[in-house]
């Protein structure tokens, strides 16, 4: 586990970016596995800057992202993680549409327990070959909520009231946010070769601290499934 600590979230951000775009030069065809929310906007913001700067394509990156809602109201769809991604990143890059994948389309009106098959295309895609993560401030990573097993695959979520609270800002009302979503597992993720986690501003201290003291998984704090990870890099802006 390494730690790069950084006086602000853009700087934090900033070596992110650069890490994902050395990784892109040396291999064109990187799996990279993304991350919606608040944290990794900035380095979104990066990624473009810099690859636009040097010119650098990604048509022949593949993309997996972490999570998606279920159920959202029609009204809200801008709120769905594919929005995001067009809106924050894809739109703005010459990523191959084709080779951007989410767990489900958030229209999907027929929606299971597992969802074994993203698992499957993920391993049949060579890998993530670098992993971005966000952690909640109870220590979900993705929609890996608190009592999630370590070995769980991409799987249908019922989210927790402290998470729904967390995502209400977004929307007009707590009523409107979705109750569930389909989200890779703690075993999807561990699987990544290489996991960069962003971790900014003290309500996520705790989060961190947990990950950071782990000697073990503790069910109770999903993200310390990453303790035994042999290339995870934290970048925080948190004083440890
Ligand atoms: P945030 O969420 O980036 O909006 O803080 C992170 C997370 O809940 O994983």
């Amino acid at each position: 586990m390494k730690i790069l600590y950084y006086n602000s979230k853009e700087e934090g951000s900033k070596k992110a970016s650069n890490i994902i775009i050395d990784n892109l030069k040396s291999n064109p065809k990187i799996v990279l596995g993304l991350a919606t929310g608040s944290t990794p906007e900035t380095l979104y913001k990066y990624i473009i800057e810099d690859s636009q700067k040097e010119n650098l394509s990604f048509k022949n990156v593949v993309s997996f992202n972490l999570d998606e809602y279920v159920g959202l109201n029609e009204s809200d769809e801008d709120q769905s993680y594919k929005f995001f991604m067009d809106n924050h990143l894809f739109k703005y890059i010459d990523i191959n549409k084709n080779n951007t994948h989410f767990p489900i389309d958030f229209r999907d009106k027929e929606i299971k327990e597992n969802y074994d098959e993203y698992d499957n295309l993920i391993k049949k895609s060579g890998g993530i070959d670098i992993q971005i993560l966000g952690i909640g401030n109870n220590g979900h990573i993705a929609f890996n909520e608190p009592g999630s097993d370590i070995n769980s695959k991409t799987r249908l979520i019922n989210l927790t009231e402290s998470t729904i609270k967390a995502n209400s800002r977004f929307f007009t009302s707590i009523s409107d946010v979705p109750k569930q979503a389909v989200s890779m597992g703690l075993g999807t993720i561990n699987k990544s070769k290489k996991i960069i986690l962003l971790a900014f501003g003290e309500a996520k201290r705790e989060a961190l601290e947990r990950l950071i003291d782990a000697k073990s998984f503790d069910i109770n704090w999903p993200c310390t499934s990453l303790f035994n990870h042999n290339d995870l890099t934290i970048i925080t802006d948190i004083k440890l």
